[in-house]
């Protein structure tokens, strides 16, 4: 027992991280102007899937955009860049290229919205010591109906041993140290679900596989290190809302990976030698 340190804030759940979202692109030459050229991002170069498939890095997070008809996700993806003033510039600099999609951006109080190519909406913040990520995908903010947080919560509490909670119509979940997944409560309509997907690690793999499949909830037995799942439910028949999860053990080949990750301010014009990589703190 301490009375000086606050032992359960350090707790984290039984799922460590949110790795990747996959969003298909109808252009990998527009997709790569625009996470690459303009926010700056890093495009994998170990797994190259040539112009069927790009695999962007951030930080320890990545973007996955097979060529295929647009996908949306259903809110917003949150990013931390190391430098707002040079996204800002960037940006102004793909105005033209992009002219006619409904690329556009502006800047918030604390953070810049971007929206992508095909609609998606991207909030890119500024370090923060709190979340203690200098680049990286913090959190997902997802759409739901009105009246299912409390529900949502308690299935990732419950499926996935992950600290949850629902509050004002908002629930959010623990992922790893600093990452968080939420979902916001709207009366608007929601888009229909279009089969975009996130792949997460947990530690505890078979425990969530098994309250799934008692419940017929499995989409796919990928392999011996990954199943998939599409809805999120309370445990009865009732779907609350549809995100396809890939979740992958720690086994998983992938797991940790160590992701390249450039430096984004070095250009031609100001470049000095050794200072290619992104450096965290630098
Ligand atoms: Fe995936």
């Amino acid at each position: 027992m301490s009375d000086t340190f606050d032992r359960a804030a350090e707790n984290v759940g039984n799922i460590l991280a949110m790795e990747h979202l996959n969003l298909t692109v109808p252009d990998q030459e527009m997709a790569a102007l625009f996470y690459v050229t303009g926010l700056g991002f890093t495009r994998d170069p170990y797994m190259d899937f040539g112009t069927f498939n790009m695999w962007i890095n951030v930080g320890q997070q990545q973007f996955h955009l097979p060529k295929s008809k647009a996908q949306r996700f259903r809110g917003h993806i949150d990013i931390t860049v190391p430098n707002l003033d040079e996204l800002k510039a960037r940006l102004e600099r793909l105005g033209k290229p992009l002219k006619g999609t409904e690329f556009g951006w502006e800047i918030y109080d604390d953070h810049i919205g971007v929206t992508c190519p095909w609609g998606n909406s991207l909030r890119c913040f500024a370090p923060d010591p709190a979340i203690g990520m200098e680049l990286g995908i913090h959190n997902l903010e997802m759409q739901i109906p009105e009246g299912t947080s409390g529900a949502i919560a308690e299935f990732y509490r419950v499926a996935f041993a992950t600290p949850a909670t629902a509050i004002d119509g908002i629930s959010k979940v623990c992922v790893g140290t600093n990452q968080t997944l939420q979902f916001v409560e709207t009366d608007a309509s929601i888009a229909d679900y279009d089969s975009h997907h996130i792949a997460i690690y947990v530690a505890d793999f078979s425990s969530p596989h098994q309250w799934l499949v008692e419940r017929d909830r499995i989409t796919e037995e990928s392999d011996q290190h990954q199943y998939r799942f599409q809805a999120l439910t309370d445990g009865t028949d009732t779907a609350l809302v549809e995100l396809e999860h890939e979740v992958r053990s720690l086994h998983h080949p992938m797991h940790a990976r160590n992701l390249v990750n450039r430096n984004a301010g070095q250009h031609f014009f100001n470049f000095r030698r050794g200072r290619e990589a992104f450096v965290p703190g630098s």
